[in-house]
């Protein structure tokens, strides 16, 4: 495996591989690795002929009070697990080659932006539009793969691959979590062990609102309100939203349908965690019944 840091570099690399026709598969992400990301690296290893993993922690999706300085940073150990999972090459720009003197081209993907992150993180995705959109146009893979964890960022890309006619398939990766549920973050190494133990509520908080939702509740302000009362039952944990919105465009329901997006923002202690699920609004079971041909 190769670690390089320059554009001109990484665009060497992947010329010849994809000269030789082998199909390139790139994993964006900001390093700190657990095996969310190793998830995504293994399934690129199996569909790419050439898996490229970008490390690059993005000043420009940070807000100034967040936690840039503080972000974890270990690309050793991040070297390390990328190997064990076949990657071919580690893309670790500096700030200054992806940013030069000078730059100042952003990307606004217009709706699915203003909501749930969009709202109490402005300018977030404008600075993940813009690094993605590069690391598109530097790398120009085949696939690339994000997971389903940022359930908004995956839309937002998808939306924005659409839009400017980038010539790739997003692949989205369903959420890997720690065997108590809580999903795999980068940031879950801020917690203390009471934190720790009080961050499942945001799993719970999904498998109830699932359980909800199965059992036949079909008002997004009555399950909104429940999940809250829910969540409020742990004293560590301060919501920042809860949202029971359409999965396609993120906009709230009338009433819950096929499908519906539960998505959480919820802080324990400083951390700030988010996750969510897709809830199928039929009961488990209903389509066992064979289709009459
Ligand atoms: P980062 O938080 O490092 O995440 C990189 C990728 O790993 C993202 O696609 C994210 O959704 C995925 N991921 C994180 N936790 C996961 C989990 N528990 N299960 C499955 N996938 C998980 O997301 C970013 O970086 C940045 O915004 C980036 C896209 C790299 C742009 O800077």
């Amino acid at each position: 495996m190769q670690i390089v840091h320059t554009i001109a570099e990484i665009r060497k690399l992947v010329g010849p591989a994809r000269a030789e026709g082998k199909l390139v598969g790139l994993v964006p992400t900001m390093g700190a690795f657990h095996a969310g990301h190793l998830a995504l690296m293994s399934r690129a290893r199996h569909e790419c002929g050439f898996v490229v993993v970008s490390i690059f922690v993005n000043p420009a999706q940070f807000g100034p009070s967040e936690d840039y300085q503080k972000y974890p940073r270990d690309q050793k150990s991040d070297a390390e697990k990328a190997e064990v999972e076949g990657v071919d090459v580690i893309f670790a720009p500096s700030v200054e080659e992806m940013y030069p003197e000078g730059f100042g081209s952003y990307i606004e993907v217009v709706g699915l932006t203003e909501t749930l992150e969009g709202a109490v993180r402005p300018g977030h995705f404008r600075g993940v539009a813009i690094v993605v959109a590069k690391l598109f146009n530097i790398v120009a893979p085949d696939n690339a793969y994000f997971g389903m964890k940022d359930y908004q960022q995956l839309k937002v890309i998808q939306k924005m691959v659409r839009d400017l006619d980038f010539d790739l398939e997003i692949i989205p990766v369903p959420t890997i979590r720690e065997s108590d549920g809580l999903a795999m973050s980068s940031r879950n190494v801020y917690l203390d062990t009471k934190e720790r133990a009080a961050a499942t509520i945001l799993y719970r908080a999904l498998e109830f609102a699932k359980e909800r939702v199965l059992e036949g509740e079909r008002y997004p302000a009555a399950l909104e309100a429940a999940i809250r009362r829910f969540i409020e039952q742990e004293p560590l944990a301060k919501i920042d939203y809860v949202a029971v919105v359409d999965p396609d465009t993120l906009e709230k329901l009338e009433k819950i349908g096929a499908s519906v997006l539960v998505a959480l923002a919820v802080k324990i202690g400083k951390t700030r965690l988010i996750d969510n699920n897709v809830i199928f609004g039929f009961k488990e079971g209903a389509f066992k019944t064979p289709i009459p041909l």
